[in-house]
């Protein structure tokens, strides 16, 4: 298996135009499911995950075929409405098909997804909400046969105890096409979601997001979906990694289309590091970080508009370098600080209680050999070997090329010195 090699502590130093999101193409490539034809998908990141889900839809009888960063799905002739366990196990975002295969197909055998081991990940949301809109959902172990009871799905009002992101994106799929109207109340508003309700509208849906009224989507069930051309929005996690990244190795970059709301929070916390930071009106944003990191007080993870889940082991690996302690709290997951005791590897000080991780900044890292344990958590040991001193080697590369596109080639652009060995 394959290891990053990186040679540390280098300024990096550069520009890059950001990929476009894992977790806006996701939702956005299974939704292709809903219209019958050719839709076209601009940039499309091209991810272990994207494969996958191309790999779930090829099963289903859909034809794909990428171009650089432009995929091309074809689902005239889908006829198939059961993915195999192998392939629901290699991903979280798999059981978002369950929806969208409800509502053309009307039957669906789909398994308990996979995905990174940051929690449990029940899909008690997704089960309840189907059910509410019509689905009779049997479950066998791991084994899911869902049939529409009537002659399609129905629109329901759904309150989610949680803002669940996939919850939310799979009712969306499955209230399309369903008769009547679906309500969610409650619903996950994240950039991506709103990336998935755009793509949709633009093929014909009726979705309408109401961010201030108790976080309500509306979406007003339509006969049919016509296939459309869309480019997806860029990586807003990818592009707070290689900000945080420059920062940790004192270096500067400039990032080229990447909309600075939906990094708002990194660049606060950037900022009040001492980093400086300017925006630009055409979507470029631009960091120079500085020697003398100053700690951030407290992060605390929320549901969007809060501090993104994703970026916490992120912006985790740059406190361990800025002088003072930084107090994480993460109330998404409940299994997020898998990357501590790699972090202290490099000889990071982060003392861990239940979901409050502690961190107390140190002038400099030392090269270490470290494994990523899920996608994120991997992206964080990039940050801080590209920080440490000496040659470090990152281990358990596929759990990062999930959501990074070549991730070697792109940190190596913006002059870090890492190698894919
Ligand atoms: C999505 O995961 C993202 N994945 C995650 O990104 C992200 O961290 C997460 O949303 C939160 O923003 C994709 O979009 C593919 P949730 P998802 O449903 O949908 C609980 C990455 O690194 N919950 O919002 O799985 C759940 O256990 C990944 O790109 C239930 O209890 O997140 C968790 O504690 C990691 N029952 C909380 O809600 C349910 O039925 C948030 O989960 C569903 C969720």
């Amino acid at each position: 298996m394959k290891k990053l090699v990186i040679y540390g502590s280098k300024k990096m130093k550069g520009e890059q135009y950001v990929q476009g999101s894992k977790n806006a193409s996701l939702p956005i490539i299974v939704s292709t499911i809903l219209t019958k034809g050719k839709n076209v998908l601009k940039r499309c990141p091209n991810l272990n995950d994207t494969v996958n889900t191309c790999k779930i839809l090829t099963m289903l009888g859909c034809e794909t075929k990428r171009h650089k960063d432009c995929l091309t799905i074809d689902t005239k002739n889908l006829y198939g409405f059961e993915i195999s366990k192998h392939l629901m196990n290699t991903m979280r975002s798999s059981i978002i098909f369950l929806g969208a295969i409800l509502a053309r197909c009307k039957e669906a055998i789909v398994y308990l997804p996979g995905g990174c081991a940051i929690g449990k990940r029940p899909i008690d949301f997704h089960i309840s909400a189907l059910e509410k809109m019509g689905a009779q959902i049997k479950i066998s172990g791991d084994k899911l046969h869902c049939k529409v009871k009537d002659k399609s799905l129905k629109g329901a009002t759904i309150f989610l105890s949680f803002p669940s992101v996939g919850a939310t994106e799979n009712i969306i799929l499955a209230a399309v096409t369903a008769k009547g109207t679906t309500k969610i109340i409650n619903a996950a508003i994240e950039p991506e979601i709103e990336d998935l309700c755009c793509f949709l509208n633009k093929c014909g849906a009726k979705i309408k997001m109401f961010k201030t009224q108790k976080q309500t989507i509306v979406i007003e069930g339509v006969s049919s979906l016509t296939p459309c051309e869309y480019e997806i929005m860029p990586d807003r996690i990818v592009a707070s990694t290689i900000l945080c990244a420059a920062a940790a190795t004192h270096g500067e970059v400039l990032l080229k289309s990447i909309n600075k709301n939906h990094i708002s929070h990194v660049l606060e916390v950037l900022s009040s590091m001492g980093c400086y930071i300017k925006t630009y009106d055409d979507n470029k944003i631009f960091l120079k970080s500085t020697e003398n990191l100053k700690a951030v007080k407290q992060i605390k993870t929320m549901p969007h508009p809060g501090f993104p889940t994703d970026l916490q082991p992120i912006v985790m690996a740059l406190s361990c370098l800025c002088e003072g302690t930084t107090v994480f709290i993460e109330t998404i997951f409940e299994n997020r600080f898998q990357h501590v005791n790699e972090l202290k590897k490099f000889g990071a000080v982060v003392e861990v209680k239940d979901r409050v991780a502690v961190t107390k900044g140190v002038p400099f890292l030392h090269a270490a050999n470290v494994y990523a344990s899920d996608l994120r958590a991997g992206a964080a040991l990039i940050v801080a070997a590209c920080a440490a001193e000496g040659i470090s080697k990152i281990y358990n590369v596929p759990y990062i090329d999930r959501g990074y596109e070549k991730v070697e080639e792109q940190f190596f652009k913006l002059g870090a010195n890492i190698f894919r060995k």
